[in-house]
């Protein structure tokens, strides 16, 4: 069966990772569990961006070789990355051969059919963005400096004129027009392809995708003074990585490539029409999500504000920062990181929504009924377990459209309607005077808490093996409940 194949966007090594970093990896992580959970074969892509002057600088900066100084941090991505409980199928970095021989055959086969040529270039370079900038792009401000039109990034540019090879997107503005058209489920959320159309209407010029004057990089073959644009080279991991796996024709295209709305255009303009150069099929669909501002502000390095996510999980734990990234910003918006709220949700929903409810489950099934717990149910016996069984179909598809919030906001409905439904039954009375109902009732309760634990493992797969351990959830024959600490315990 075609694997879901997923990616997420390579992150420079010139710094350790971040929340923001952390988020778009645990959201792959989540959709990728979701997959599997479903029965599909899933493939997970995740790696290090190395290359590039932007490297080198850090690298310089910190007295080592580029490639001692990015073994040092893309292991630090990753031992995060196993700390969060990411698993991912592939790890890429572009400094590996499998990459890097790779790249070099795209590029002589683009050289060849005549989809990258040489010329020379005239304009500008932002090493913070790795972009490359016109003259109109970058029209002087009032001071008369010429600075990075990315209004995340604003950073003098460097005036660039050298020899260099292009890529011939031009040719590609119409065939990619046509493919949004033929194809609305490429651009997502689709309140951002507006912006992407716009752009490719408007015109595409031919791309820089070389340096003369960067070492760090893959060599261009045959002409060795010139190295790889970072970009171009990076871009590529997508199809090298899985090329290098015997399973290619089982993963080939992505299903999604998730990226932050930041690299947006790369991924729906540039990389298609790569794609389409190389003669490869396109991938279904390209998601960008939103960013963090941290209390308010934008994260950076002059504010010296990035939120190291181990902080937060040495403090609440790895769960609580999965559900607290996923449940606070609707995947596809921008949204703010902030102390009181991550507390807040914590307290709240973790903590008495589902820890309590939980935890008061787990007593009365010990007290009232010696532990024991239900089997499988028969067919009309758990009306509140069959009532949320029949929301699956909605939670499904709100994952399908990586619509995390909005998945998590209707199971915490399924627990709010859990909570109330104790509080009606008020098992702790009626076991005075109808012990069958109560029992009736707990069985409904630890059937229905053992589909939200199993609702909860993409985003919380300890807390979900936990509930299962709890509710011995994968049991068929009754068994005994287990009684456990508090999941969520109360942060002042
Ligand atoms: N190396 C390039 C990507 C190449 S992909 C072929 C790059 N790397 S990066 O280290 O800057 O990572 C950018 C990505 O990190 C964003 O696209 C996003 O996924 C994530 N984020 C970084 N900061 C973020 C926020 N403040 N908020 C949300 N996501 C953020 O760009």
């Amino acid at each position: 069966m075609k694997r879901f194949y997923l990616t997420t966007p390579l992150y420079y090594v010139n710094a350790p990772p971040h929340i923001g970093h952390a988020y778009t990896t645990i959201a792959a992580d989540v959709l990728a569990r979701f997959w599997r959970s479903a029965g599909r074969p899933v493939h997970l892509l995740t790696g290090t961006d190395e290359h590039g002057l932007k490297i080198e600088q850090a690298a310089a900066a910190a007295g080592l070789s580029p490639l001692r100084f990015s073994d040092n941090i893309s292991a630090q991505f990753k031992e995060l990355w196993d700390h969060l409980d990411i698993r991912y199928d592939d790890f890429i970095r572009t400094t590996e051969p499998r990459h890097e021989t790779r790249v070099q055959e795209c590029f002589s086969k683009l050289l060849k059919s005549g989809d990258v040529f040489k010329g020379l270039y005239r304009g500008f370079y932002c090493v913070s963005d790795e972009t490359y900038w016109t003259e109109t792009d970058a029209a002087p401000d009032e001071k008369g400096r010429r600075l990075c039109p990315n209004p995340e990034c604003r950073k003098p540019l460097q005036a660039v004129e050298e020899e260099s090879y292009f890529f011939r997107l031009s040719k590609y503005q119409q065939p990619l027009l046509k493919h949004y058209r033929d194809n609305p489920g490429f651009l997502k959320p689709s309140h951002r392809a507006n912006e992407i159309l716009r752009f490719v209407e408007g015109g595409l010029q031919d791309t820089a995708i070389s340096r003369t004057k960067v070492k760090w990089g893959i060599p261009v073959p045959g002409d060795e003074a010139h190295t790889v644009y970072v970009w171009f080279d990076a871009l590529l991991n997508y199809v090298t990585a899985p090329q290098s796996s015997d399973a290619f024709a089982d993963i080939w295209p992505a299903d999604v490539h998730i990226v932050g709305k930041e690299i947006y255009r790369f991924h729906a303009v540039t990389w298609p029409a790569m794609l389409m150069a190389l003669g490869l099929p396109l991938p279904k669909s390209v998601f960008a999500h939103g960013w963090w501002t941290v209390e308010g502000k934008k994260m950076s390095k002059s504010q010296g504000n990035f939120v190291d996510p181990r902080a937060v999980t040495n403090e609440f734990g790895v769960d609580a920062l999965r559900y607290f990234l996923l449940r606070e910003m609707p995947f596809g918006n921008d949204g703010d990181f902030s102390q009181a709220s991550l507390k807040k949700r914590y307290n709240a929903e973790l903590g008495n929504d589902l820890g309590n409810l939980l935890n008061r489950t787990v007593d009365m099934v010990d007290r009232y009924l010696a532990g024991e717990l239900p089997r499988r149910a028969a067919p009309g016996e758990s009306p509140l377990a069959q009532e949320l069984s029949a929301k699956q179909p909605l939670l499904s598809s709100r994952m399908e459209e990586l619509d995390f919030s909005g998945a998590l906001g209707l199971i915490w409905e399924a627990i709010g309607r859990l909570n109330a439904e104790v509080n009606a039954q008020a098992p702790w009375k009626l076991v005075k005077t109808d012990p069958a109902a109560t029992q009736r009732f707990l069985f409904d309760l630890v059937r229905s808490l053992r589909i939200i634990g199993g609702w909860l493992e993409p985003f919380m797969p300890q807390t979900s093996a936990k509930m299962q351990a709890q509710l011995g959830m994968r049991q068929t024959d009754g068994g005994k409940i287990q009684k456990a600490p508090l999941l969520f315990p109360r942060k002042l």
